[in-house]
């Protein structure tokens, strides 16, 4: 069975473009965007490369560090990254595992035998400081990812982690938020002073931005 949100992220230590990291020790203190990708030197892949490199200051000031894996081994990984830098106009300074022996994609699931047989699909992993999973997405080859996205539901979670509250559909941020429905009458008023718009018992909104 897959790993499911709310698993502990399994440890591994392997070969990456920025040496040999061992995976609880190089996220301590991070969040982690861990991510898959089918092959180096392919068109969809290079451009989420270039995507995430280009979005370094968005991921550090969330605190957030990418982490890329393939099954291609670090001078195929190291060769596409002058590739990236080129095509993406970026420049790529976060690590890439080179899983040849698939021991971490098949640890995380990240072959799915119906789509390819050899190379992963298009994991992402949300992996908290506690090094918890909170997020899983899997894409298909052909499609690449959306990085807003991924960056959207990083702040609703680290938001919806920092006050007890959670995010309505299409959520972004500055929007307001529902207070959770375990939260009693007595304790929103307090919690929540700016006031808040009850428009079911159970459907409390209100803006944390005031
Ligand atoms: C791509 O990144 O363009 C790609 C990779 C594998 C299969 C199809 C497309």
């Amino acid at each position: 069975m897959g790993l499911r949100i709310g698993d502990k992220a399994p440890n591994f230590e392997i070969e990456t473009t920025q040496g040999k990291i061992d995976f609880h020790d190089w996220a301590k203190g991070s969040w982690v965007f861990f991510f898959s990708h089918p092959a180096d030197y392919t068109p969809v892949c290079t451009t989420e490369m270039g995507r995430t490199a280009q979005l370094a200051p968005e991921f550090e000031k969330r605190n957030v560090k990418p982490l890329g894996l393939s099954t291609d081994t670090v001078d195929a990984h190291k060769g596409w990254i002058n590739d990236v830098n080129d095509t993406q106009n970026t420049l790529l300074e976060f690590p890439i595992v080179a899983d040849q022996e698939r021991k971490v994609a098949e640890l995380y699931d990240m072959i799915h035998p119906g789509e390819s047989q050899t190379a992963t699909v298009r994991s992402v992993f949300i992996i908290d400081p506690d090094q918890k999973i909170r997020l899983t997405m899997t894409y298909p080859m052909t499609v690449g990812r959306n990085f807003a996205e991924i960056l959207r539901v990083i702040d609703a979670l680290q938001t919806t982690d920092s006050q007890e509250v959670a995010c309505p559909a299409d959520w972004v941020p500055g929007d307001r938020v529902i207070i959770r429905p375990t939260v009693s009458e007595e304790d929103a008023q307090k919690k929540f002073p700016q006031g808040y718009e009850t428009l079911r018992p159970y459907l409390r909104l209100t803006d944390i931005n005031k």
